[in-house]
Formats: structure tokens, C-alpha cells, sequence
């Protein structure tokens, strides 16, 4: 675990060095929880929004998407439940003076339980090398049966306790499982409150009578307020989807672990409109579809896991997360929620407007359910850079840290190298950029020695390099270099366009999803 802190400290500092996140103000000394995306960061962000636009609304038909205003009129919030619901119960230590969230202590005693089950299945196998039999060790090993236990008892209360609002079993909860502050090692705790995530400002002058906005918490409100305006306008039929990419905003009191949980975020919501009665299914089948498009980042499927809420959310009647093995865990990165009516419906009484859905088929009018896909953009960005970090030790002992980005993610798709600064291989390399920069991000380098060049391209994860060299002005031909198996072959300039466009385009990984 030690070992793992150290990875992800190091890919704080990689994504800084490198130009991917900044710290927000940072000559101010920061701003907490609230971060800047550089040159890379940027080019990495806007590719990945591209893919989840693209798998959204090119590839249904029955999907479009919007981009909704961020202030909106204030009884949205009321009506969706977020100006009475959206909290988050946080508990204090006394000694340390440190808050934090209550039901994020006990998720970390649930995740205790599993290493130390973990960690005797991994000493056992050891032992028994080839004969070991996994799943019977697990239902007979005391202590492994034990751990099982407690996790088991801790869940069901856990749940009962967020399902039943009760403030006090969670503080109980935390009590009895002897949880210590990590700052001070005290168990001198506070009471559970419950705190409103939700930043408001002031909209219009105060001699007008300024009246109270909200930024938002999530887009996915923008969409449920125009539904029935793209439904009549686009002429959609349910099911359809509209869908979004946007920021949101939430006051979050325990903002650690870099953009995983930031105050001002990007979320990408699509909420897809259904029949009553055909939520489940369609939640099942959202399931899926939004599973494959995770694991077509070749990230490595194991890394990814389904986890249904403990609490469903004051809207859903089904949700599960969708969560990647970041070095500090498996985490949320997405949510995937059956919302019921419970927001469309809302609206309704709280606008005093009809926004029933007429059924050609049916002859009737009602209001749709809504399963809703809801992912987090800058987690995700988080997750393809925990996952593709690597530092390599190559044969010669030398080591070299490189992201192993998906090609059609990557920042710059392919680095024009002049082997020397001389010798009209510059001339030669600017040719190259010149007609390639319609096709796909190059990026021309020419300062200090290849071998330094190419880790260069590596730590920001360029899937290739083109080095001019001497012979170029020759036979017109290129080296190319791959960032992966650092294999170069020489490929004729010409070809270079074709060979390039197939590898880093995002139809290869749309593909994987049809
Ligand atoms: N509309 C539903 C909704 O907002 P959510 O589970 O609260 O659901 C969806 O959020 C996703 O937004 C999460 O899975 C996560 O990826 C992202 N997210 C939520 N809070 C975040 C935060 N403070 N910082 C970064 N991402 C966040």
C-alpha cells in the first residue's frame, strides 16, 4: 500500500512536471481541491470528452446531446431535492481539529476487512503453491471466515444506518469499530451533522432584490428542464437519450487525493428517457454498454468492478457504480442511476407546467422514467493516467517512465524528431509537420539528443516518433519509433499519414464497442 502512495505521489508530480494539472492559483499558494489543466492535460481532457460524445451521440441515433446554462432558476434545486438532501454527514475529531466524512471512515473499515482477507489468501497461496484451492480456503480458514464476518455485520448496519438517515448509529458505528482519526490516532469524536454540498451566489443587484442561485451540483438538472423542448424540436420518440458535458460544482469538506474529488469538476450525463416500467431493463442494459466503453481504454479489464450503493439517492429505485483501481483503491468514476420520475415529476409540481411525454404508440401521455449515465471527466482523466503510468526498467539497466495512453487519447499523436540541428533536417522535419498537422497533433523537437527526445515523448505518452535523419533527404523515408516496444521501422513519408491516422483514430476504440 506504502508502495502505492508513493506511485500516485509521483504521478502528482509527473502531471505537473509535464504540463497535464497545475495546482489552481498556486502563486497564492493554492486553492484547495480546485485544479488548472495544462497544455497536455487540456489536449488529454478534450480528447476523452470527444470519446464519450462520440459513443453517446454518434453512435445512437436516438441520443443528442445540449449544453445547458450553469445557473439555473433557484426551485430547480428545491424541486430536485438537492437544497434539502444533498449532504454529506461528516463527523470531527476533537484532537486533531481534522473533519471528516463519517460514511467514507467506515467504507475504509469495510475496505480493511478485504486485505486482511486478501492478505491471507495471497500468504496461503504462497505456501501451497500449485495445490492451492482458493475457494475452499476462503469458507474454511478461521480467521479469513472471521474477517468475512465482521465486514458482513459492518455492512448491514452501515446500510441500515444511511438508509434510515440515523446520524447517531453512524457515529455508534464508528465507535464500535474503534476507527482512530488518522492525524491524531484519537477516537475522540464529534457528533455526525449533516452539511449541504451545494455553493450559492448572488444573482442581480440587492436594491433590485438579488435572489439566492445555486452553481450546480450536476448537470444532469439542465437536461431534465429541456427535455420535453429537444423532445418536440428534435421530434425524438421514446426511448431517447439527451446528453451533456459540463462543470459542476460541490462544496466537498474532505477534498484529498488530488482531482479525484474536486470542488469544481466536469461531469459527462446522459439521461436516457424510458418507458415506466422499463427502467430496469434499460438500466441493465446502460450497465453494459458503459462497462465496454471503460474497458476499450485497455486499461486492463480486472481493474474495473461494478459496486451497488449502499444508499440508493433520495431519486433512484437502482445504482451502482462503476469503479476503477486507482493506487488507493478501487473508486467510483461513474454512477449509473435508475432516477424513476422522480425529477421530471417534481419538476411538474414544482413548475406548475405539464411536461408529460404524448406516446404515439400508446395514445396516452405520461412521464418518462429516466436511467441516467453519469461519469466524472476528471476522474477519468485520473484513472487513464494511474493506469498507463509505468516507470520501465529496459535491458541495459537504464529505466525509462512512459504513459502507455490509449493512441487516439494521447496529447500529440506522433513527434517530428531532426536527428541533428543541422544539415537541412530541420527544413526537412517542418515539411513533414506542415502536411501532417491537418491529420492528427505533431509536435516538432529538435533540442538535445534523441535518446533524451524520445523519454521526452514517452513521459507524455506520444505513441510515435518520426526521427529525420541524413539518409531522409535520400530515400525520403522516415524512422518511426513506437512508444511501447520502442521497435522502429522506416517507413516512407509518403505513408506516414496513413500509417499514423489508423492507429491514433477514435474509431479504433469505437469500434471495440459495436
Ligand atoms: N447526476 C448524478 C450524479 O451527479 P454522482 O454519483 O454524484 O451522480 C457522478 O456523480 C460522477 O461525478 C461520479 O461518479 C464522479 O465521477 C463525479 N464526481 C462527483 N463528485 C465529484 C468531485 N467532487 N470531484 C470529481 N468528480 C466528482
Amino acid at each position: 500500500m506504502a508502495q502505492q502512495e508513493d506511485v500516485f505521489k509521483k504521478l502528482i508530480s509527473h502531471c505537473k512536471e509535464y504540463g497535464f494539472v497545475f495546482p489552481s492559483s498556486e502563486i497564492y499558494d493554492g486553492l484547495s481541491a480546485v485544479y488548472d489543466y495544462g497544455q497536455m492535460g487540456v489536449e488529454l481532457k478534450n480528447n476523452l470528452k470527444k470519446y464519450w460524445w462520440d459513443s453517446m451521440v454518434l453512435m445512437h441515433e436516438n441520443i443528442v446531446g445540449i449544453d445547458s446554462a450553469i445557473f439555473m432558476h433557484p426551485t430547480i434545486w428545491k424541486a430536485s431535492g438537492h437544497v434539502d438532501a444533498f449532504n454529506d454527514p461528516l463527523i470531527d475529531n476533537r484532537d486533531s481539529k481534522k473533519r471528516y466524512r463519517a460514511d467514507v471512515l467506515i467504507e475504509e473499515q469495510l475496505a480493511k476487512y478485504d486485505d486482511k482477507i486478501d492478505k491471507e489468501v495471497a500468504k496461503a497461496a504462497k505456501r501451497f503453491g500449485e495445490a492451492f484451492d482458493e475457494a475452499l480456503f476462503r469458507v474454511t480458514n478461521p480467521r479469513v471466515v472471521e474477517n468475512l464476518q465482521k465486514k458482513e455485520v459492518l455492512h448491514q448496519r452501515f446500510a441500515e444506518a444511511l438508509n434510515q438517515n440515523d446520524l447517531e448509529a453512524l457515529r455508534q458505528i464508528i465507535l464500535d469499530e474503534e476507527i482512530v482519526c488518522p492525524v491524531s490516532g484519537s477516537k475522540n469524536w464529534t457528533e455526525v451533522r449533516q452539511f449541504n454540498l451545494m455553493f450559492s451566489t448572488e444573482m442581480g443587484s440587492t436594491a433590485d432584490g438579488a435572489m439566492k442561485v445555486y452553481l450546480r451540483p450536476e448537470t444532469a438538472q439542465g437536461i431534465f428542464v429541456n427535455y420535453l423542448n429537444v423532445q418536440k424540436t428534435g421530434r425524438m420518440k421514446i426511448p431517447f437519450g439527451i446528453a451533456q458535458i459540463g462543470k459542476a460544482f460541490r462544496n466537498e469538506i474532505v477534498a484529498r487525493q488530488f482531482i479525484f474529488r474536486m470542488r469544481e469538476f466536469e461531469q459527462m450525463e446522459m439521461q436516457f428517457f424510458v418507458k415506466p416500467g422499463t427502467e430496469l431493463e434499460w438500466f441493465e442494459k446502460w450497465k453494459e454498454i458503459r462497462l465496454k466503453w471503460h474497458k476499450a481504454l485497455g486499461l486492463g479489464d480486472h481493474k474495473y468492478r461494478f459496486h451497488d450503493h449502499e444508499k440508493l439517492a433520495h431519486y433512484a429505485n437502482a445504482a451502482t457504480d462503476i469503479e476503477f483501481q486507482l493506487p488507493f483503491g478501487f473508486k467510483e468514476v461513474e454512477g449509473i442511476h435508475s432516477r424513476t420520475d422522480f425529477d421530471l415529476s417534481n419538476h411538474e409540481k414544482y413548475s406548475g407546467k405539464s411536461i408529460k411525454y404524448f406516446d404515439p404508440e400508446l395514445n396516452e401521455s405520461y412521464v418518462p422514467y429516466v436511467v441516467e449515465t453519469s461519469i466524472g471527466l476528471d476522474r477519468t482523466f485520473l484513472s487513464i493516467l494511474a493506469g498507463s503510468y509505468e516507470e520501465e526498467t529496459l535491458p541495459g539497466g537504464e529505466s525509462r517512465v512512459l504513459l502507455h495512453l490509449p493512441p487516439a487519447l494521447a496529447p500529440v499523436k506522433l513527434a517530428i524528431l531532426p536527428l541533428v540541428k543541422k544539415d537541412g533536417l530541420p527544413e526537412k522535419a517542418r515539411q513533414i509537420i506542415n502536411e501532417l498537422r491537418f491529420d492528427f497533433k505533431c509536435q516538432y523537437d529538435e533540442k538535445d539528443s534523441i535518446g533524451r527526445r524520445y523519454r521526452r515523448q514517452d513521459a507524455i505518452g506520444t505513441p510515435f516518433c518520426a526521427t529525420v535523419d541524413h539518409d531522409t533527404l535520400q530515400d525520403n523515408a522516415v524512422t518511426v519509433r513506437d512508444r511501447d516496444s520502442m521497435e522502429q521501422i522506416r517507413v516512407p513519408i509518403e505513408e506516414l499519414r496513413s500509417l499514423i491516422s489508423d492507429k491514433v483514430d477514435l474509431k479504433q476504440l469505437l469500434k471495440k464497442q459495436a
